[in-house]
């Protein structure tokens, strides 16, 4: 018997432990795909809790997430982007407005995802584009805090609120916040008020200067938003100032920021930057060297026009160069 042992070849010995190793791998494959089918049976047929009690066991939901006994089907399928199960939870009647007990509805967990086909199959279903959780959170805001754009136009399109109710959660702040500039362009092309205030933020260009967001303050500033409006008395170039950022302040300055503006400490914005700082050094430059006489054209043709003409300017009869300088292309 050893004789035989020993004359195979070396390999063939470990052949069978890699055979094994496999075998057990597919064993396992099996199992998993078996559950996931028997998960998905279950919940076409629309068996939540055997669903759950499968889910849960064999998904890892990480911490925060709520349990599944409060979550429907529904939620599942618009939060992992499974258009195909939420169209088929849909057409066997389930309510596309469901919500959990935080009042979180589908439409909340597909804008989170950016999952925009199932937001427009909610939509399409008759979801409210305006259901709030109970802390106040909408769709829209979720599509801006995740950087969906397209949830952002989609739920514009169908009607969402813009502009956040007084003392809840704002999409423009939270999309300026986090530099979601594609966010922030729709809301103001939906009519979102590009100085909307909440008294402990301030204005979403103020939160833009303080989270460093140069494109977003750019966006904002093109759509209107006062210059010197920031929180309480600190202006948005007292908020670039403190954050050292040389690039923003220049924006700020070129849409005629007041650089002698003093906040609640009577501090002007260059005795906020760090000292010696290259901020410091754009302000105490720009003290020394004021607008140019075609800035101040610019600045003050802008504000004839006014906030609600802005988009107007391409339509004016100039050329294309004065226009482009109207619109700081
Ligand atoms: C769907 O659910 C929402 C929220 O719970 C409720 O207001 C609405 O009446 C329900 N619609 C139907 C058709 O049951
Ligand atoms: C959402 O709210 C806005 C403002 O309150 C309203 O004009 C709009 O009709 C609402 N949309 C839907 C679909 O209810």
């Amino acid at each position: 018997m050893t004789e035989i042992l020993e004359s195979r070849p070396f390999g063939s010995q470990y052949a069978n432990v890699y055979l094994s190793i496999f075998a057990l791998f597919c064993f396992k494959l099996f199992v998993k795909i078996s559950l996931n089918i028997l998960t998905h049976f279950y919940v076409v047929k629309g068996n939540r809790k055997e669903a759950a009690r499968i889910a849960a066991e064999f998904y890892d939901f990480g911490q925060g997430q709520s349990s599944w006994a409060d979550r429907s089907p529904l939620h599942e399928a618009a939060c992992q982007g499974r258009l195909l199960a939420l169209k088929t939870l849909l057409s066997q009647g389930y309510n596309a407005s469901i919500i959990t007990i935080d009042h979180v509805t589908p439409l909340h967990e597909a804008c989170l995802g950016d999952h925009v086909a199932c937001a427009r199959a909610l939509i399409e279903a008759g979801a409210n584009v305006n259901a709030t959780t109970i802390d106040g959170v909408t769709p829209l805001f979720n599509a801006c805090s995740a950087g969906s754009a397209t949830c952002t136009e989609v739920l514009l399109e169908h009607g969402a609120r813009p502009q956040a109710e007084l003392c809840q959660p704002s999409p423009i702040h939270e999309a300026s916040s986090k530099g979601r500039t594609a966010c922030v362009e729709a809301l103001i092309t939906w009519g979102a008020d590009v100085d909307f205030d909440i008294p402990h933020l301030g204005t979403p260009l103020y939160i833009a200067c303080i989270s460093q967001e140069l494109q977003c303050t750019r966006i904002l500033l093109n759509g209107g938003a006062n210059v010197q409006k920031g929180r309480f008395l600190d202006t948005p170039l007292h908020a670039a100032a403190q954050k050292d950022c040389p690039d923003i302040i220049k924006v700020l300055l070129d849409f005629g920021a007041n650089i002698n503006a003093r906040n609640l400490e009577l501090k002007r914005p260059a005795e906020m930057a760090p000292p010696s700082s290259r901020a410091e050094g754009v302000l105490l430059r720009h003290e020394a060297t004021p607008h140019s006489l075609c800035q101040l054209c610019r600045l003050s043709i802008r504000q004839i026009m006014g906030r609600p003409r802005l988009h107007l300017i391409p339509q004016l009869r100039l050329p294309t160069l004065l226009k482009d300088y109207l619109q700081y292309r």
